[in-house]
């Protein structure tokens, strides 16, 4: 199942030299809404730990309006993956388009900062698809 997790929109200051938006920007994007993914599923603290099957598909454009969907994929035993897809809306068509998509991995961390059981700190109420990966 996949859920809407951020919208906004690309201003004039996110641009690069080229015209279109930073890859930084897309990425601090979709990390934060993969966390709010992690965030409704877990009550511990988390960090990111790896990032990977990222791919640029499409510009991003001044004024572009952006729409993050977050989809968790994997749960292992101090880990959560979420897959991200970035999506703009044309403006004349009004139809969404791919932009960016990449797979984020957090990890469940203690006070300390060390790795600790997803399993130890899910939320009592979950989705049926998020007890499956379980
Ligand atoms: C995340 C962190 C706590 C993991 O500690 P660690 O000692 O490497 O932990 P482990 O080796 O026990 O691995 C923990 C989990 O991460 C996964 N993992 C660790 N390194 C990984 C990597 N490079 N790529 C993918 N997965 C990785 C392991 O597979 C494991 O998952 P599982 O328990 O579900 O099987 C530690 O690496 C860390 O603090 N990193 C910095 C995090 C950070 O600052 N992020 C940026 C800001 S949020």
């Amino acid at each position: 199942m996949r859920l809407l997790a951020v919208r906004g929109r690309a201003y004039p200051s996110d641009l690069n030299p080229a015209g279109t938006v930073f890859g930084g920007w897309v990425m601090a994007k979709m990390d934060k809404a993969a966390s709010i993914a992690v965030d409704e599923i877990v009550f511990s603290k988390f960090v990111t730990v790896a990032v990977s099957d990222l791919h640029f598909k499409k510009p991003i454009r001044n004024g572009d309006i952006f729409t993050v969907y977050t989809k968790i994929t994997h749960i292992g035993r101090t880990s959560i993956t979420i897959h991200v897809d970035m999506e703009v809306k044309h403006h004349v068509s009004n139809r969404e388009y791919p932009v960016t998509e990449a797979a984020f991995k957090f990890v469940t961390v203690d006070d300390q900062g060390y790795p600790r059981e997803v399993r130890e700190v899910l939320r009592s109420e979950l989705p049926q698809y998020v007890r499956e990966l379980v």
